[in-house]
């Protein structure tokens, strides 16, 4: 008989991750890799002990309300935690998780990609040559903006925020920074602190955001704020969509008040506004911040870190609930 714990793992994971789970507990693995809905988890749910679920699935108070009493600890494959409900799990004693730390350089990566990529209009240029539309090389055209000793402007100096701050500072960008509260002077990386996020936003001629989605930040960056922002600015999204109100980004890309947009992450991914396709200046990806194979590697670890103290009536590291 199988006395590992059972654990239900909502999506496919890294082998070498479900590997130690096969290893170490009963994990119902989901080998489709399809996304469950909320009736699924809650039948799949019966009698395990902890969930690992992704950023993809939307762990509701409804659904925490039903999920089996059998559940003590709901482990994340992710940093973020706006698709879990800290407060509905708390009123039912699940232990609540997440994997800080193991991605800020895989994410602060994408960042830069995106910085890049929108401002030298990367992909366009990857489209002439898969399109055999490039006529020729010339002098004017495909002209982008230099990163090089501009101003970058991070809202969010958390882990990833920190990580961007000196990787901006190799390409010699002068880095300002909103949070809630500054951070420690060793954290700050020569980046001037705004208490005022107005402040920051006329500072950004490259705009990269950098905080958690919650109420508060929810639709941050909206029109008001964007006509802060200096002309040709450069905005990028690797934290979560619902920071931005996606109306008005695609209205000053589309009327070229804002030079580009490097995105990451969107508003009800994976149908995303349909009129960010249609631009020319938005530099898109998939939502690939965390997607280097050391880093999910890292990720999955860190959750099974988590859950491995939990069983093991130890405080786990990263409790968030
Ligand atoms: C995270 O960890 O929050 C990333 O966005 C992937 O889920």
């Amino acid at each position: 008989m199988n006395d590992r714990p059972a654990v239900l793992v909502t999506r496919r994971l890294p082998a070498a991750v479900e590997a130690r789970l096969q290893r170490d507990y009963a994990p119902r693995l989901n080998l489709d890799d399809r996304i469950f809905g909320a009736d699924e988890i809650i039948e799949l749910a019966a009698g395990v002990i902890a969930v690992i679920p992704c950023h993809t699935e939307r762990l509701s108070a409804d659904v925490i309300a039903r999920l089996p009493d059998s559940v003590r600890a709901i482990c994340s494959f992710s940093v973020g935690h706006d698709h879990i409900d800290l407060d509905a799990a708390r009123a039912r004693g699940i232990v609540v998780t997440n994997t800080p730390d193991v991605l800020s350089n895989a994410t602060a990566e994408i960042a830069m990609l995106l910085l890049l990529g929108a401002a030298r209009r990367a992909h366009e240029g990857a489209r002439m040559l898969r399109t055999d539309t490039w006529a020729d090389w010339s002098a004017i055209g495909q002209l982008g903006i230099e990163i090089t000793g501009k101003r970058l402007g991070i809202i969010g100096m958390g882990r990833v925020g920190q990580v961007m701050a000196r990787r901006a500072r190799g390409f010699d960008m002068q880095v300002h920074y909103y949070n809630r509260r500054r951070v420690d002077p060793d954290l700050e990386h020569g980046a001037v602190y705004h208490a005022e996020l107005d402040d920051l936003l006329a500072q950004s001629q490259f705009l990269s955001i950098h905080c958690p989605a919650t109420p508060q930040t929810h639709r941050l960056l909206n029109a008001e704020r964007i006509a802060r922002l200096p002309d040709d600015a450069v905005v990028v999204n690797t934290a979560r969509g619902a920071v931005v109100d996606d109306d008005a980004l695609i209205a000053a890309l589309q009327s070229g008040r804002l030079f580009a947009a490097g995105l990451d992450v969107f508003n009800n991914e994976p149908q995303i506004d349909p009129r960010y396709r249609e631009l020319d200046n938005a530099f898109l990806l998939p939502h690939i911040g965390s997607a280097a194979r050391e880093t999910r590697d890292a990720m999955g670890f860190r959750a099974l870190d988590n859950l491995d103290a939990i069983v093991a009536g130890r405080e786990p590291r990263d409790r968030l609930a």
